[in-house]
């Protein structure tokens, strides 16, 4: 037999949360071939792992890269660290079937500018994603507050009957087009004012197509488990999954609560299927919101329209200098981004163990000071928390990021190391496999990540080159 490519003497962690085994494994054209010790038969390419890990490429359930994929192909802050799939359109905002007419409402913004917002479709988007080639997957979901936008002149405002109307067609569409599913925004401003019946009523759609909901929370401060409540159920309703958005307790108020958000998941797990992603970190991102600033904890601000020049500075360092309170000086950098330092590490570590918690990065690329999730979440929960924090086995944190994202976002042959499946992979040393991206120096690849390969075709390796491009467009399959 003659292979393409063969990982001889590999440790392979393959996905499924189950025992590392030693093997080898061979890749012929877009696939798996074969996995077992001392495979006899010749490749094109060898590749000694020498015991290092062969795990299956990661899933990136949870990204704003829908424009920047196909703006960027190569996309090294993704590759570089071992994710060969990436989740777009979460957060109630999709570049995928999107029409701006003007401006970019908030936070749809995080995305890009209005005349990059050029995918009317999933299916235009899925073409254009396919025509760019980007280095990595890409499977999207479609936005509340996208398709809000669309329908109606004013998201301040619960929609009507006839703009919920022409917002489930739109659905409709894209889901029969392939999208995962559908995502909400509810705490963000555009969508806050949309009724739990306005998001059920799209949730029959999903019902129909058998879609994924995923949801950033009415909010994650004190009413968080009404909040949870609200999306389960949604998910209820529509008798689809439900997918709870970077899960955390935010707010000084609210520190020590994932104790009992996570009791709530565990009750209703026993009759319903939710789950939730998570970003490694303590400190969140996104716009600036005039409601989230506080005294409590620090806010750094990552970029300002009107003042660029602070990016990387605290609001309180700006309103001091300006001699002003922190809400004086938060207006006068509208529209900006910001990290908040606004939660506990205690919760972070509770709900990144917790067994149905999937690893999702949440990175912002268009932002100048990205927060380091963007090129730094995965090897962080490898490096970091598994191997330095003993926080999970390694195999538990793999599963995390492979095979048990595909399961839930029904990405079929994908996230295992197993025959016939995709040749997703990726080879990483355990020893040395870490998180290089901080804070104060947020855009660098991460350190251990030896090779990356995407349907069966080599894409990242010695280095830290990007050397090949393979990425598809991952429809939901029915
Ligand atoms: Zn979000
Ligand atoms: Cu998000």
């Amino acid at each position: 037999m003659k292979f393409d490519y063969l990982f001889r003497n590999v440790t392979v962690i393959d996905g499924s949360g189950g025992a590392e085994y030693l093997a080898d494994v061979a890749v012929l054209g877009d696939r798996i071939a074969d996995i077992a010790p001392g495979i006899s038969g010749e490749a094109a390419h060898e590749i000694d792992g020498c015991g290092r890990v062969l795990a299956p490429g990661f899933i990136d359930v949870h990204t704003h890269d829908d424009i920047n994929v196909i703006r960027f192909p190569e996309y090294l802050p993704k590759i570089s660290q071992g994710i060969t799939t990436a989740i777009v359109g979460n957060c109630g905002i999709s570049a995928a079937g999107a029409t701006i007419n003007s401006e970019v409402p908030d936070p749809m913004n995080l995305l890009g500018e209005a005349h990059q917002f050029i995918y009317p479709t999933v299916e235009a988007y899925a073409q254009a994603v396919e025509q760019a080639r980007p280095a990595i997957n890409v499977g999207t979901l479609v936005g509340h507050t996208a398709l809000r936008n669309n329908q109606m002149d004013d998201l301040f405002r619960p929609a009507t009957e006839a703009e919920i109307l022409a917002m489930r067609g739109q659905l409709k569409q894209a889901l029969q087009q392939g999208a995962l599913g559908l995502s909400t925004g509810l705490a963000y401003a555009s969508a806050f004012q949309s009724t739990t019946e306005e998001v059920m009523a799209l949730a029959e759609e999903l019902a129909a197509e058998k879609g994924i909901y995923t949801t950033h929370l009415r909010s994650e401060f004190e009413p968080i488990l009404e909040a949870l409540d609200e999306a389960f159920r949604i998910g209820r309703h529509g008798k689809v999954p439900v997918v709870v958005s970077h899960h955390k307790c935010a707010g000084a108020k609210n520190w020590g609560r994932t104790v009992e958000t996570l009791r709530l998941f565990d009750k209703v797990r026993e009759q319903q299927d939710v789950s939730c992603d998570c970003y490694p970190y303590s400190a969140s991102s996104s716009t600036l919101d005039m409601k989230q600033i506080t005294d409590e904890f620090e806010i750094v601000i990552t970029w300002s329209e009107p003042h660029p020049e602070v990016a990387g500075r605290s609001l309180k360092q700006i309103a001091d200098d300006w001699s002003m309170t922190l809400h004086e000086a938060g207006k006068l950098l509208m529209p900006a981004g910001a990290i908040y330092y606004n939660m506990d590490e205690q919760d972070v570590r509770r709900v990144l163990r917790y067994p149905a918690t999937m690893v999702g990065s949440d990175g912002l690329p268009n932002d100048p000071m990205p927060h380091p999730r963007l090129w730094g979440a995965f090897p962080r929960v490898l490096g970091h928390y598994s191997r330095d924090e003993k926080l999970f086995p390694l195999t538990q944190a793999v599963h995390k990021m492979t095979g048990m994202s595909a399961a839930r976002f029904q990405l079929p042959e994908r996230g295992l190391v197993k025959r016939g499946y995709y040749a997703d992979l990726v080879l990483f040393d355990p020893l040395t496999v870490r998180d290089v991206a901080s804070f104060s120096n947020p855009k660098q690849p991460a350190a251990g990540i030896e090779a990356v390969m995407v349907n069966g075709v080599m894409s990242y390796g010695l280095e830290q080159k990007v050397i090949g491009r393979a990425g598809r467009f991952l429809r939901r399959q029915k």
